[in-house]
């Protein structure tokens, strides 16, 4: 059986990838929803039907675990996808928990598409965490747009972060939650605006601890031998419904990869 693992479009590969790490063991399809990005200025109801989308693409594609690798679609519609599908569905949310623990009394910044911090979602677990009213909430809808064109690290990135943040005292900050998977594209950029002290975090690692507990106490882990690992087809990727097959394509998905590679201890 497979493990799902879908985003509105290429910031789930910072998922994948982490799965890749953590449970290299087993097949994943991952579905980049491309035809609908960005998720993050829609509507939720917008949101919620084109979940149950891919969803249904999950369930045909005999999926024993779903891993919603988008924070929007965590928020808008998780729970309602949960009470439709019986496959267990693993989604990421912004890693505001550990920020204000890791913060260490300084405030905390959660960077996240407009749905994100509009939903409740994400105000109950800020309410839940934060007494001594630390954390503040900031849009980056532009960064999603950056990403799926592959721009990463141009001056216009730069300019857009810089005009973000210059609302901001950055001294002030222990904690960037990066609160959207396309984010982890941009940690370079980052890095350059932030003062060293400011440390990123976002939730991919949690969310993977989170399926490897959920097939773990299903005993579904897989067992298909480390064969599989080494082999690149244990991925199949698709972009709304279309699976990528032309050598271009898997190239580019490849550098992608290779380039939240680099991201990775930034
Ligand atoms: N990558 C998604 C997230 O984590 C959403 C990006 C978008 O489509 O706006 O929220």
């Amino acid at each position: 059986m497979n493990i799902g693992i879908f985003d509105s479009g290429i910031g789930g590969i910072t998922l994948l990838h982490q799965a890749l790490v953590m449970l290299p063991n087993e097949k994943y399809i991952f579905y980049a929803d491309t035809d609908n990005a960005p998720y993050g200025t829609k509507s939720r109801d917008q949101v919620i039907a084109l979940v149950d989308n891919v969803m249904r693409f999950m369930a045909e594609h005999d999926c024993k675990a779903v891993v919603i690798a988008c924070n929007t679609a965590t928020a808008a519609a998780a729970e309602i996808m949960r009470q439709k599908y019986s496959i267990p569905i693993i989604g990421i949310e912004p890693a505001v928990k550990p920020a204000v623990r890791e913060s260490h009394g300084k405030r905390v910044l959660v960077a996240a598409t407009p749905l994100t911090v509009r939903e409740e979602k994400l105000k109950n677990l800020v309410k839940l965490v934060d007494d001594a009213h630390l954390v503040d909430l900031l849009a980056l809808p532009k960064l999603v747009e950056f990403a799926e064109r592959g721009e990463f690290s141009s001056a216009a990135v730069e300019q857009y972060l810089r005009d973000a943040f210059s609302f901001y005292e950055l001294a002030q900050y222990g904690e960037l939650v990066l609160g959207c998977t396309h984010f982890n594209y941009f940690k370079d950029t980052f890095r350059k605006i932030l003062p060293n002290d400011v440390h990123m975090i976002d939730g991919s690692e949690g969310t993977i601890r989170q399926l490897v507990h959920v097939l773990k106490s299903r005993n579904q882990l897989g067992t298909d031998c480390a064969a599989v690992a080494k082999n690149d087809t244990s991925v199949r990727y698709f972009s709304s419904g279309r699976e990528l097959k032309e050598k271009v394509e898997l190239d580019y998905v490849k550098r992608l990869h290779e380039r939240l590679e680099k991201m990775r201890n930034l």
